[in-house]
């Protein structure tokens, strides 16, 4: 796989865990990311880390990542002027579609950031376990607004968690649901849509991903490989 050295521009702590790394590529990538893709990003010396992209433009790219282990730790301990090294896109864009509906949580709204620079229209619910991260994110991308939330400190948006509030969403047949996070919400948002008729119910799935070129088998899910296929899976894989 093909890596593109990329200068780091800024890594903002957006909220606790949270951060948004922003980077310049020193070379054009060769094809434009579009959504849900996601990047191996490469720390110099400690890991390889698979993020969706967050935005893109120009050789502008964001990130938006929780950290959970050594891997994003190291990678939140970059500063302006660091050089490290994102891969060519990976996995396949899903962007022909129309007013989808979202149900996301947590970090899982990472590619829906992409999502809102080419969605006209969408809808959803975004869990959160604090308000001020959602609020932190909605100020740096306006157009969220569209999204509620669901806080499970009740401070924004609705209190509790969005499996709380699936119930009172109007789902009609034609609707399209795009589901994102933790792979717990993800199963049961999954199983929810299995008695509603709606379109489709996909998920943009997260994996172990190893090679990133279809070739080792770390990230196969529901049959397919999620890096060459992926990232977008129907929900009966869950
Ligand atoms: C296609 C794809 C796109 C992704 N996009 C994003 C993104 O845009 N933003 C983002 O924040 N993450 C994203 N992830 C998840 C991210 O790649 C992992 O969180 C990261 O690789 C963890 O590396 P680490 O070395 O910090 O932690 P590790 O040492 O690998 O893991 C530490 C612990 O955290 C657990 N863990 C791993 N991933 C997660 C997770 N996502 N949430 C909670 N616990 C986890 C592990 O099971 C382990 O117990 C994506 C993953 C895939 C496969
Ligand atoms: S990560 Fe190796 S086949 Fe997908």
């Amino acid at each position: 796989m093909s890596y593109v050295p990329s200068k780091v521009l800024s890594n903002e702590q957006v909220y606790g865990n949270y951060y948004i790394l922003v980077v310049r590529t020193l070379r054009k990538l060769r094809k434009t990311p579009l959504p849900p893709q996601f990047s191996m990003v490469w720390v110099p010396g400690v890991d390889l880390i698979p993020l969706s992209y967050a935005y893109y433009e120009n050789g502008l790219a964001k990130f938006f990542y929780k950290v959970v282990g050594e891997g994003t730790k190291s990678l939140s301990l970059r500063k302006p002027g660091d050089v490290i090294a994102i891969s060519e896109p990976i996995g396949q864009s899903f962007i022909e579609i129309e007013k989808p509906v979202f149900l996301v949580g947590g970090s899982g709204i990472a590619p829906v950031l992409y999502y809102t620079k080419y969605l006209e229209s969408f809808s959803g619910i975004w869990g959160v376990k604090h308000g001020e991260l959602a609020e932190a994110l909605i100020t740096r991308f306006p157009k969220l607004k569209v999204l509620a939330v669901a806080s499970e400190d009740c401070t924004f948006g609705f209190c509790g968690k969005l499996t709380d509030y699936l119930d009172k969403l109007n789902l009609n047949s034609n609707e399209l649901v795009l589901v994102s996070g933790p792979t717990e919400m993800v199963k049961r948002v999954c199983s929810w849509l299995k008695g509603r008729s709606v379109k489709s119910g996909l998920v943009i799935a997260e994996t172990l991903v190893k090679c990133g070129l279809g070739a080792c088998g770390s990230c196969v899910i529901g049959g397919v490989l999620l890096c060459r296929d992926g990232p977008v899976i129907g929900c009966e894989a869950f």
